[in-house]
């Protein structure tokens, strides 16, 4: 959730570690900081705010050190003030020290401490975990061949209960950094003549491409010119040197606005991508390289289950209805907060997923672990390359749609919904969808990124009736089939970036309470495309007009409503069935994006949210 980088090398550190910290900021911006090695002491500048206001507060401190720490925070222990930002010092001012996660056991050390004659500027349980270091280090008698600091962090961290990633800096060891990681994503990248630490490669893409994924459990000790890599039971490790694949224009905004609107605009190349060598050579199936199962050991399976959060859950859902309409094959899905705690009976033959953008979701990573426990084959469709639930999953799908930026997922989201059809069509190949059938399926779902190019066309039009949508404070999205999981997208998209209530519905079950909330204040967005079951929905539109419900409809391109119904209409191209849910996405994003830019908010940076959710 907080951002995190460190340098060490021969350039001003604070002006790098503020260039990567802004390329972070999605990730939390109640506050951000920076602390440098210079002239023998720890110089720390932190603000509350976005990192523009720390550029101002860095200036007054006249950063010039090249060893230092900067993290981005979003809130867990203690409020939104100065003193609760990172970095700490640790009250003896040897120790800085930047984290991201929660230490569960911090109260039990802060009282040992105390005792100690350590004290506390802020309510957070990372100065803690300074401190605790700063005591270790205190002790340490120092030994030839040994580095103290280093073993001053491991002493610590065999202490801590929770989850960290750490990057520490000591007052008399300039040009050194040890980061430690347990449940909280670490990168380094490997420069020449310089060393980072980042908790996101956005922050270091700019310096090198080479990097190492930390794994649980690893400490790593970084100067300038080395790097080493050990566990907490000081067990050497040899590093993976990896190459990232994208460039830092990948995660820059170019023209646009805003994130949000790049990624958007992005998806018909987003969708190219994650289908490319996808498709086998006879044109009738999908494939995937990364699966680990043989289609043997696949033709087991009996049945699947899906977890995921959030839009990676609404993903999951469409993919549990597409598995079920074309495979024939039965799947549960499940939130993973909630599967992780509710010991839910498993069948045995069942293949588990998991879906996440970021493959850091610390409840969808807690769901792999539970199945895997429970002795279950656990795949992942994800984005990031090398994130921890694509190291922890026994196989799985990369979307391949580079950096998503924006808080609210958008290309990240179409790219799971097109391989779940993928998945769909794969796993219907291996039962009873003929090689025809599947044939078309391919055809249609290699259309699908020129459909979302028609359906972006709609942008102007969509961007006018948000102006005049924009003041309400309620809204419905209704849909069905395919489609309802889309009208949840729809309603978290819009709440989560414009502050409006809305709710996602099965348009038939809105008669059974949400038609309560109907009236001239509280639009419905209905998804109504042609299909079998278009006129069911043009009942349900009936029930809403009759009470004075104003209506968006989206429609097939072609469709006629009767007169008077809709009092605004969004049109998307026809397409099979496969494809629908990912061509209907695009007018409910554009929706609440030009919805929240007409109310003024900060679309890329919503209120209380952080891209990726790495505590509970
Ligand atoms: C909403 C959104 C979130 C994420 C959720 C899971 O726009 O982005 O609901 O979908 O936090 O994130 P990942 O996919 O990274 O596991």
């Amino acid at each position: 959730m907080c951002g995190i980088v460190g340098y060490v090398g021969k350039q001003k550190a604070a002006t790098l570690i503020i260039e990567g910290l802004k390329r972070l900021e999605y990730r939390g911006y109640d506050s951000a900081g920076v602390a440098v090695w210079q002239n023998g002491h720890i110089e720390v500048a932190k603000k509350t705010g976005r990192v523009a206001n720390l550029e101002k507060e860095a200036a007054r401190h006249k950063l010039t050190g090249t060893t230092g720490i900067g993290h981005t925070r979003w809130a867990t222990h203690g409020g939104v003030t100065d003193a609760n930002a990172h970095p700490h010092v640790s009250s003896d001012g040897r120790i800085a020290l930047i984290h991201n996660g929660v230490i569960e056991n911090y109260a039990s050390m802060k009282k040992f401490l105390a005792g100690k004659g350590y004290t506390f500027a802020s309510e957070t349980d990372t100065e803690v975990l300074c401190n605790l270091i700063a005591y270790h280090y205190a002790k340490e008698p120092e030994v030839a061949g040994e580095n103290r600091l280093l073993d001053s962090v491991r002493k610590t961290l065999r202490h801590a209960h929770g989850t960290y990633g750490i990057v520490v800096l000591a007052v008399d060891r300039p040009g050194e950094l040890v980061t430690a990681r347990k449940g909280s994503p670490l990168i380094l990248g490997i420069g020449d003549g310089e060393n980072l630490v980042a908790s996101d490669v956005a922050a270091i893409v700019s310096r090198t491409q080479s990097v190492v994924y930390l794994k649980d459990g690893e400490i790593a000790l970084l100067t300038a010119g080395s790097f080493s890599i050990s566990t907490l039971d000081e067990t050497d490790v040899t590093p993976v040197i990896d190459k990232v694949t994208w460039s830092i224009s990948d995660a820059e905004k170019g023209d646009y606005a805003h994130f949000m609107e790049k990624e958007i605009f992005e998806q018909p190349v987003a969708l190219e991508n994650a289908m490319r060598g996808r498709f086998s050579e006879d044109g009738s199936t999908a494939q995937f390289g990364g699966l680990n199962i043989t289609p043997a050991e696949f033709r087991q399976i009996e049945r699947f289950m899906f977890c995921a959060c959030g839009t990676a859950l609404h993903a999951c859902m469409v993919t549990e209805h597409q598995i079920e309409r074309f495979a024939r094959m039965p799947v549960e899905c499940d939130y993973a907060s909630e599967f992780r705690y509710r010991n839910s009976p498993l069948f045995p033959n069942t293949l588990f997923f998991v879906m996440s953008q970021s493959g850091e979701t610390i409840d969808t990573l807690a769901a792999l672990r539970e199945a895997k426990r429970k002795g279950y084959k656990v795949l992942a469709v994800n984005n990031v390359v090398g994130s921890t639930i694509a190291r922890e999953a026994d196989g799985g799908i990369y979307q391949h749609v580079g950096p998503e930026v924006g808080v609210a997922s958008t290309k990240a989201f179409t790219s799971q919904l097109l391989i779940g059809a993928m998945l769909a069509l794969y796993i219907g190949r291996m039962r009873d969808l003929s090689f025809g059938a599947g044939v078309r399926m391919v055809n249609a779902l290699k259309g699908a990124p020129d459909l979302v190019r028609k359906a972006l066309e709609q942008a102007p039009h969509i961007r006018a009736i948000a102006k005049r949508y924009a003041h309400h404070t309620d809204m419905l999205f209704l849909g069905r089939l395919s489609l309802y999981p889309i009208a949840l997208e729809g309603a978290l998209k819009l709440k989560e970036i414009s502050y409006i209530h809305a709710e996602g519905y099965p348009a038939a079950e809105m008669k059974h309470g949400p038609i309560a909330l109907v009236s001239e204040k509280c639009p419905s967005v209905f998804l109504a495309p042609q299909g079998e079951i278009f006129s069911k929905i043009l009942s349900s539109m009936q029930e809403i007009k009759a009470r004075k419900g104003p209506i968006i409809a989206v429609v097939t391109e072609g469709t006629e409503l009767p007169a008077g119904l809709a009092d605004e209409i969004i049109t998307i191209p026809a397409c099979e069935e496969i494809v629908l849910p990912i061509v209907a996405s695009i007018p409910v994003q554009l929706l609440s994006y030009y919805i929240a830019v007409e109310r003024g908010c900060d679309v890329d940076k919503p209120r209380n949210l952080a891209k990726s959710v790495t505590v509970e």
